[in-house]
């Protein structure tokens, strides 16, 4: 098989020696690595340290000698299985996520089509600066990966947040994205997030605190493995990632009408959404005037959306639902795993710390019919990954039954 291609792209900080390590690691890992330098960096680190590390010719230039490398620049972009900029400074990271291209570095990543990995390392006035967080920002959005930095002593003597991240942990990443990227090429992947909002009157509703990060993520995931992705998603404060179709909600019965619509040709649904389990049975047409000491309501029941997809399964599709608890994790998982003829049901406990609602984090265990694995605290995206990773192969394993 051909060896992965990294195209690392190194930029004028003091954490480019850094890459050299970084260089180091992937070639042993069995990556082909190339390297193209900005002018500024040549000043930290030299061409030859890389060139010796990679047996290629590391690529340096401004724009006026651009043109006539042009074919090598093209080739390597389309050659990129993934593209990492380590360091990425701030000048950097504003000229990228504007699509200025005035150097080998810039123009090479404008080409490349593949994902790409951003490890900032600057000063912390700089890291901090409003104009930088709004670049960062717009590199998310862009759908590029962030590896942010950590706080730390900085080469200029400040101490703050702006180191370049640890090495192994930038390497992990980018083993990751190339171990993933793939998996669900040609799948049509469908996910549910965030909360519903069951009226009232025109004024209140009644919710929950889900913020629609762990859908996000998992689409967000979905679609960097090579999905085609769907979100039906309740009212969130988040961008949608690019690339990945959205339908809005508000209620579970919207959330259920919008699944009905799409859940027929999708090979994977995720369901991440908190739906509310209840509604008001009667929406009052005007606002409800405040009145006695008590104020009584009745509620029904919604539809159970994931019970009623995994009632009408189509053939060789795969379902995973969430559980979350309070108390008896594993056992009302284990019930919803079963009653709701799901393949697998992600439990989620609010009482763990950095798992839940709101936060980046979770900490999750994977209930499948006959195995049951809990995974450490890890990033919202990351348990969208292994959780994706484990739907993949289900839905190969089935394919081919
Ligand atoms: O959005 P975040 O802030 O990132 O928080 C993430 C999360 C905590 C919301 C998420 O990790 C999570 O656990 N989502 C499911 C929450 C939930 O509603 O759990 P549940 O145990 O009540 O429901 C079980 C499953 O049935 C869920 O997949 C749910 O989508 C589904 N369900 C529930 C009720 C209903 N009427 N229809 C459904 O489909």
């Amino acid at each position: 098989t051909m060896k992965k291609t990294v195209v690392l792209g190194v930029s004028g900080g003091i954490a480019a020696f850094k890459a050299a390590q970084l260089t180091s690691n992937l070639i042993k890992k069995g990556y082909d690595v190339e390297v193209i330098m900005t002018q500024n960096a040549t000043e930290f680190i030299t061409p030859l340290t890389f060139e010796s590390l990679t047996k290629h010719n590391v690529m340096v230039s401004t724009f006026e000698k651009v043109a006539d490398r042009s074919v090598k620049h093209i080739s390597i972009a389309h050659r990129a299985d993934i593209f990492v900029l380590v360091p990425a400074t701030a000048n950097v990271i504003a000229k990228i996520v504007h699509g200025l291209a005035d150097d080998m570095l810039t123009t090479t990543f404008l080409a490349a089509d593949c994902p790409k990995v951003i490890c900032p390392a600057m000063n912390t006035g700089m890291y901090e600066n409003p104009v930088t967080q709004k670049n960062l920002e717009a590199a998310k959005a862009l759908g590029y990966e962030l590896v942010e930095p950590e706080v730390g002593y900085l080469a200029c003597g400040d101490t703050g947040k702006g180191k370049l991240a640890d090495i192994t942990h930038i390497e992990e990443c980018i083993c990751r994205i190339l171990e993933t990227t793939g998996l669900l090429r040609g799948k049509r992947v469908l996910v549910t997030a965030g909360p519903t909002r069951e009226a009232l009157d025109p004024v209140r509703f009644i919710s929950n605190h889900s913020s629609g990060k762990m859908g996000y993520e998992i689409a967000r995931a979905a679609r960097d493995m090579g999905a085609d992705v769907t979100l039906i998603s309740g009212p969130v404060q988040l961008n949608v990632p690019h690339g990945v179709r959205v339908v809005q909600v508000v209620s579970a019965q919207d959330m259920f009408e919008a699944v009905q619509q799409e859940y027929a040709d999708c090979d994977i649904i995720i369901k991440a959404a908190a739906v509310g389990d209840y509604r008001a049975q009667k929406t009052e047409e005007n606002k409800i005037k405040k009145q006695g000491e008590f104020l009584e309501i009745t509620f029904v029941k919604n539809p159970d959306i994931l019970a009623w997809l995994g009632e009408h399964r189509v053939s060789n599709q795969i379902i995973c639902g969430f559980a979350m608890e309070t108390e008896h994790l594993l056992e009302h998982a284990a019930e919803k795993l079963n009653r709701k003829n799901c393949d697998m049901i992600v439990a989620n406990n609010l009482h763990e710390q950095g798992a839940g609602f709101q936060g980046d984090t979770n900490v999750v265990t994977l209930l499948q019919k006959n195995h049951t694995e809990t995974l450490d605290l890890m990033s919202k995206y990351e348990v969208g990954v292994e959780i994706l990773t484990r739907l993949a192969a289900l839905s190969k394993e089935r394919g081919e039954a």
